[in-house]
């Protein structure tokens, strides 16, 4: 791409962040999740450039620009390379429909914040090129497809979470998915007079991958061990806190723990969305708070600054519920805060939380949006 300036694309492409009311940690364990894509983005730009298999992809922010030639497609050492290479590779192995294109992808979605800017970044650009090139693929299968990518390009064993929620969330609800059929149902979040704050700690402890795996192999290591009196079991989605308890005596501490978490947190995903068919906010905000205790302490995921933020809510009778959102070690905490209370709690809040570790924190509000979207730009010069 010559001059960024002049680029006109064909396509626009939406690509939102995602937040998790609850169910953290659950997806890769067969569990169930609430998560909603919100009203933060990546934007992709993008247009077929003729070439048979030449495809130039630059990011704004970076300000560099990634040729790729499709006959050709491997890993490479720089990480945001590795999210455009993992779903190239993903959706070479199923068609050969897609051709050489250009992109640009321009991101309002703050890395390292918990809100999943990889998966959009991963699901804006596999949904893009099934739009582009008429490749026929379904959201769902684009949502496989791109944790696939994370996998074996990233690196990260992450579960469905992320892509499914950021491809096929609605405006306006939450997303009930269960991880193990990879079905969903919608449900409808009335969540006024309160509102949806995110407070990023801007720290991300590079703990992340390395501990997110770890986790993933202690469940398993549950798994296998509960399997030996339980032989049904397949997954902990079919382990009962009962079951566990039989077992705790002979189990290793860190891997009981670990698994009564999940348990428990599946429970009160569901617990969660009858609780929000109910109308009942200060019951979900409650559950909300349990499941940050639950990371905290026996999952052990979190990290003081989060634990900070949730703590600092505690008292504030106008917030119903918080806790740390995402993979953990960093990121954001979601605040289900009165409307009332906002800017003066924000303002509280940043300086309690600079006095402590001397960051400024962010502080933005979000509302649950549609998943991927996109559009056609005819003739018109778009920049
Ligand atoms: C990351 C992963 C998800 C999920 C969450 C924790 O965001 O990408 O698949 O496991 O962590 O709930």
């Amino acid at each position: 791409m010559k001059n960024i300036l002049d680029f006109q694309p064909e396509l626009l492409v939406s690509s939102p962040g995602r937040i998790n009311f609850i169910g953290e940690h659950t997806d890769y364990n067969d569990g169930f999740v609430l998560p909603t894509a919100i009203d933060r983005k990546i934007v992709l730009k993008l247009r077929k450039n003729q070439s048979q298999h030449i495809c130039n992809i630059h990011t704004i922010e970076l300000g560099k620009t990634l040729t790729v030639d499709l006959t050709n497609v491997s890993k490479s050492s720089v990480e945001w390379e590795n999210y455009i290479l993992g779903v190239l590779n993903q959706l070479l192995a199923v068609t050969q429909k897609v051709q050489g294109f250009d992109c640009i992808i321009e991101s309002f979605l703050p890395v390292g914040s918990g809100i999943s800017s990889s998966a959009a970044l991963e699901c804006g650009l596999a949904y893009g090129l099934n739009e582009l090139f008429d490749l026929e693929l379904k959201k769902k299968q684009l949502a496989l497809m791109c944790r696939d990518a994370e996998h074996s390009y990233v690196g990260t064993k992450c579960g469905i979470m992320d892509q499914y929620a950021s491809l096929i969330s609605k405006k306006g609800n939450a997303l009930l998915l269960d991880c193990r059929s990879i079905e969903h149902e919608y449900v409808r979040l009335e969540l006024l007079p309160y509102k949806i704050l995110l407070l990023n700690t801007n720290v991300s402890h590079n703990l992340a991958t390395s501990e997110y795996n770890t986790r993933r192999a202690e469940c398993k290591q549950g798994v296998d061990f509960i399997r030996q009196t339980f032989p049904e079991v397949d997954s902990l989605r079919d382990v009962s806190l009962n079951m566990l308890e039989q077992l705790e005596k002979d189990m290793d501490p860190t891997i009981h723990k670990r698994c009564q978490y999940v348990i428990e947190e599946n429970n009160r995903v569901l617990n969660a969305v009858k609780a929000l068919e109910d109308g009942l906010l200060k019951s979900f905000g409650a559950l909300l708070y349990g499941s940050h205790d639950g990371l905290q302490n026996k999952y052990e995921v979190s990290c003081p600054e989060l634990d900070f933020l949730v703590d600092y809510s505690r008292s504030k009778d106008f917030i119903i519920g918080s806790r740390m959102i995402g993979g953990g070690f960093g990121g954001c905490t979601i605040n289900i805060i009165h409307q009332d209370f906002i800017d003066k709690y924000v303002l509280e809040v940043s300086d309690a939380y600079k006095n402590k570790y001397g960051i400024d924190l962010s502080a933005f509000t979000v509302v649950p949006v549609d998943g991927t979207t996109h559009k056609y730009v005819e003739n018109e010069r778009a920049v």
